[in-house]
């Protein structure tokens, strides 16, 4: 009853503050950035090269003083917490960031929070920081597909929309939001889709939102838990359970899987074809991994779709459905549920929850 109440409360809250937002406001929020590294802070060697470049190599001071506008919005802080090409991106990084998003969103003279990210990884930090932020105010990440030193950098434009965006009562208690390229999309249903346009980033289930001219505007609610509503609390964690994806393909056979127990994961995403489907010879040592105590998510390589039941041989193996969740953030949702549980049926419905 306190739960549903809670729910309204907050539906009544969102609604009252608008589906969009402008500027002018009296006082100006507080939004503390947080720079990880990427093509946002990418330098390159001529103005004309979007390749070949340092990701990551700009300070957050340097990215800040390019766009002054963003004093118009918000009073904003810098704080480097790592600079990464954002394809090494570690665990260790994520509680890192996890942990200070959760410090800072827990400050009442804060309210919210932008991640500068590099675009490669950055749907599966988004996702992470979904699950474990404990808190309702705005968290937005952003990065750039130009470096820095690029003609025509998007970096700049995006950092700036992210900032008017965290600032943005509006955006409370929708979620960690991802926003590139004037768009606004939910932590959850995010992905990357394109590898070197400036419109990389795509929502299968379609954006939240988006930046009308600067202005940021809704259009659909983030409706699984998230931020603010999550049981995960990466707070007091120091590292996660070791979970690996498994591409599936014509001819595959058991030799990852395999090589997967015998390196001790506590899960394995398996990234089918179409509906979750698993080659006959990659199914058989995915019911030994999981008659092991293995937990198997079927998740698909698609990119669009729910993974619904499927084969009675997956149901009698005790394989588990991603829901419409992609292998890389089926991976984050089964590595935090294994710090609570290993019940299966706990993390089946953890799957369609969250
Ligand atoms: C990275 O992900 O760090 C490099 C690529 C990018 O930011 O676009």
């Amino acid at each position: 009853m306190k739960k549903r109440l809670a729910t309204v409360l907050s539906m009544m809250t969102t609604l009252l503050l608008g589906l969009t937002c402008t500027a002018g406001a009296a006082e100006k929020p507080n939004v503390a950035i947080l720079a990880t590294g990427g093509t946002i802070a990418g330098s390159a060697a001529s103005d004309t090269a979007t390749t070949g470049y340092k990701a990551g190599a700009l300070g957050i001071d340097v990215l800040i003083n390019a766009v002054p506008e963003i004093r118009n919005y918000a009073n904003v802080t810098g704080e480097q917490i790592a600079s990464l090409d954002s394809k090494d991106m570690s665990d260790a990084v994520w509680l890192k960031l996890s942990k200070r998003v959760n410090e800072l969103l827990a400050q009442k003279n804060v309210d919210g929070v932008v991640i500068t990210h590099g675009t490669d990884t950055l749907e599966e930090t988004a996702y992470f920081l979904n699950l474990t932020v404990q808190s309702r105010k705005p968290v937005v990440i952003t990065g750039a597909m130009r470096p820095a030193t690029a003609i025509s950098a998007d970096g700049p434009m995006n950092l700036l929309n992210a900032v008017r965006l965290a600032a943005c009562p509006a955006a409370h208690d929708r979620g960690v939001l991802v926003c590139l390229n004037d768009q606004i999309d939910s932590a959850r249903n995010v992905t990357k889709a394109h590898t070197t346009s400036l419109a990389a980033f795509n929502s299968p289930l379609g954006p939240i939102g988006c930046m009308n001219d600067g202005t940021p505007t809704f259009y659909n609610m983030a409706a699984r838990k998230h931020a603010g509503h999550t049981e995960f609390d990466a707070r007091n964690l120091s590292s996660l359970p070791y979970v690996k994806i498994i591409y599936g393909h014509a001819n595959d056979d058991a030799l990852f899987v395999d090589a997967a127990v015998r390196a001790g994961v506590r899960g394995i995403i398996y990234a089918g074809t179409g509906n979750g489907s698993i080659h006959k010879d990659a199914e058989s040592a995915l019911a030994r991994a999981s008659e092991a105590g293995i937990i198997v998510v079927r998740s698909t390589r698609v990119g669009g779709g729910t993974v619904i039941p499927a084969e009675q041989s997956y149901i009698d193996a005790g394989f588990l459905d991603g829901d419409s969740l992609s292998p890389q953030k089926c991976r984050i949702l089964l590595q935090l549920a294994l710090t609570k549980t290993t019940s299966r049926s706990r993390i089946q419905k953890m799957f369609h929850e969250y």
